[in-house]
């Protein structure tokens, strides 16, 4: 069974994985790091695009954290093209990378600790389970579409050379 909190708690995961292996690729060869960051940064547009599209309706009256978490969305939107467009062996690079996942964490631990419980008390299995769908087979198609794909390059490349 998909519940829908489960999809989005898996992918916090996984952003949480790849952040935390970034960490750990602090010697590697520049290209490697960009290759993660460029990974890292689709996945998170992906996860946004996943609960401003599907989760965030569905929801919308059930928990007023949905208006904070859509400002934040902005925030961290903001806060990751700084960090695309910063230089990896700049000197600014640690402390806007380390906002990022300030960021990023709070925000995805304010979704599981707060708006999900909530949201979920008002919710049956079978709503879980159907929204569960939808955001699984949005989640395989936008990771599929080369379209989404060339989009994030062409963003990820124009914000690297202004
Ligand atoms: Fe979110
Ligand atoms: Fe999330």
């Amino acid at each position: 069974m998909t519940d829908a909190h489960e999809v989005l708690i898996d992918h916090h995961r996984l952003l949480r994985t790849m952040m935390r292996q970034f960490d750990e690729l602090i010697s590697a060869p520049a290209p490697d790091r960009r290759r993660l960051l460029n990974t890292l940064s689709a996945e998170m547009q992906i996860h946004e695009q996943l609960e401003d599209e599907l989760y965030y309706p569905a929801v919308r009256d059930l928990t007023p954290l949905v208006w904070l978490a859509h400002a934040e969305h902005r925030q961290l939107e903001d806060q990751l093209a700084v960090v695309l467009r910063t230089p990896l062996d700049s000197e600014p690079f640690p402390d806007e990378w380390r906002t990022l996942v300030h960021t990023l964490e709070g925000h995805a631990t304010e979704e599981e600790t707060d708006m999900f419980p909530e949201a979920g008390a008002y919710l049956d299995a079978g709503k879980l389970h159907t929204l569960g769908q939808a955001l699984h087979t949005r989640q395989a198609q936008l990771r599929r579409s080369r379209l989404v794909q060339a989009r994030h390059w062409l963003k990820r490349e124009t914000l690297r050379h202004l």
